[in-house]
Order: structure tokens, then C-alpha cells, then sequence
């Protein structure tokens, strides 16, 4: 089987209102770097080619720009204006991958994915056109409106990380689609355009930095890992 070029679209454009603070969320430090960098450099390490697109707001546009010039921090990628939800920003970036390529979409404030799951992600990504990593809740889950609250049966309840990774010329199509608030996440949108998913264990460190505590979170497991 050829093997598909690769490409990263890294979404980084949202303000992180939930995070609070000054500094948006994908620039918070995380152990002496910037969440976005180590995010990024994971993709650089990998031993083959991954083509970076990285989606940003106009001021984190130059805030990037301002840190990479005065950490010295030179790789090739391109930068796109970022839109007004995740799913305009992801479609303005894919204006930059060609047809026949495999395209992962993975969330800017996600630096501890293990570099042997993008790996894993990447070789799926050749045989299926929509990869998603999935994990189980080990938790009770409830449903609370009000003041009452219903016990949700767990089984089969999974959540759903990023990197996603798709057939390009088939996000591409998904992407063309309206958009709809239900859309979260890329699988959401492939889904709707009729293609169906493959689901593979995702990581329990690979955590989605959304809250200020997370960011303590993250460092505690990146000095453990
Ligand atoms: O808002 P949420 O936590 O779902 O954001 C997930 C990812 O999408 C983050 O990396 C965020 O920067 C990005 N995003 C974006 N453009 C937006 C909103 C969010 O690229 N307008």
C-alpha cells in the first residue's frame, strides 16, 4: 500500500475562557514551554514528514510569532486565522492539504498524547479513511437538571480525544457540509457525511487542558511519564 503524505492541522485559535487567566491557554507554560510548542513538537519528532498547519486567533497570531523569533524556535509550518468556532478554524486550515493525503486534526491544548499513539494513529489513518481515539468511563455517570438527577448507564459511554485522522480528500467533503453546533469534533462531522468511523483505545494521560487546574495537572504527569 503507497503510503499517503501526512499533514497535522493543530486548531489553536479559541480564547480558552474556561482556562481564565491573561495568556490564552495554548501559550500557558507548561513545564519551561509553551503548551502549542510542546503540542507541535511532538509532530516534528515523528520519523517521517508531517506537513503543520496550525490555526490561530489574530492575537495569538502574534504572540506565536513574538515567541517563536525570541526563542529561536524555527520549524516550518503555516499559520492560519483561526474562525469563530473549532470547526471554522479546522476549515480554513484545510485549505492547505492536498486530495490523497492523511490528515490528523489534534487539539492545540493536547501535549501529552505519547508519540506511539501517533504513530499507531498515522499507520490506521492508512487503512481506514476516519480514525478516532476513544476511552472508556470509568466513572458513574448522572444526568442533573434542577434539582434532580438520573444515574446514565455507562455501558458502551466512551470519550473522545484528538488526534483524529482522516482520508484528506474526505474531511475536505465532510467540511463542506453547513455547520451545525452539534459538530464538536471532526469525527462529528466525517460522521454526518456518511462515513463511518474506526474506533481505537485512546490514552487516559492524554488529557485536554481545560481548566487552571489541569495545567498543575499536566505538569505532574509530563515529570512522571
Ligand atoms: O473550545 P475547545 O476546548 O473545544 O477547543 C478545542 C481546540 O479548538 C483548542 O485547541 C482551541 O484552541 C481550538 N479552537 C479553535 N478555534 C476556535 C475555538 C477553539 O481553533 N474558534
Amino acid at each position: 500500500m503507497e503510503r499517503r503524505p501526512c499533514y497535522v492541522i493543530i486548531p489553536a485559535g479559541g480564547s480558552g475562557s474556561r482556562m481564565g487567566g491573561d495568556v490564552p491557554k495554548q501559550m500557558r507554560d507548561l513545564c519551561g514551554r509553551p503548551v502549542l510548542r510542546r503540542t507541535v513538537e511532538l509532530f516534528a519528532s515523528l520519523p517521517f514528514n508531517v506537513g503543520v498547519i496550525i490555526a490561530v486567533s489574530p492575537s495569538m497570531r502574534e504572540l506565536w510569532k513574538q515567541y517563536c523569533r525570541r526563542e529561536n524556535f524555527v520549524f516550518r509550518h503555516i499559520l492560519v486565522t483561526g474562525g469563530l468556532t473549532r470547526f471554522h478554524s479546522v476549515k480554513n486550515a484545510l485549505d492547505h492539504v492536498p486530495d490523497g493525503a492523511s490528515v490528523a486534526v489534534h487539539d492545540a491544548v493536547r501535549p501529552l498524547v505519547s508519540v506511539d499513539m501517533l504513530l499507531s494513529l498515522f499507520d490506521l489513518g492508512m487503512r481506514y479513511p476516519a480514525v478516532v481515539p476513544v476511552v472508556e468511563v470509568p466513572d458513574s455517570v448522572r444526568r442533573i437538571s434542577g434539582s434532580s438527577s438520573v444515574t446514565v448507564d455507562r455501558a458502551g459511554l466512551v470519550t473522545v480525544q484528538t488526534p483524529q485522522v482522516f482520508h484528506s480528500e474526505i474531511l475536505k467533503a465532510a467540511y463542506c457540509q453547513p455547520y451545525d453546533p452539534a459538530f464538536t469534533d471532526d469525527a462529528s462531522v466525517v460522521e454526518r457525511y456518511g462515513v463511518p468511523l474506526h474506533f481505537t483505545p485512546g490514552e487516559r494521560t492524554n488529557i485536554k487542558l481545560t481548566f487552571p487546574s489541569d495545567i498543575e495537572f499536566a505538569s505532574r504527569l509530563l515529570q512522571a511519564l
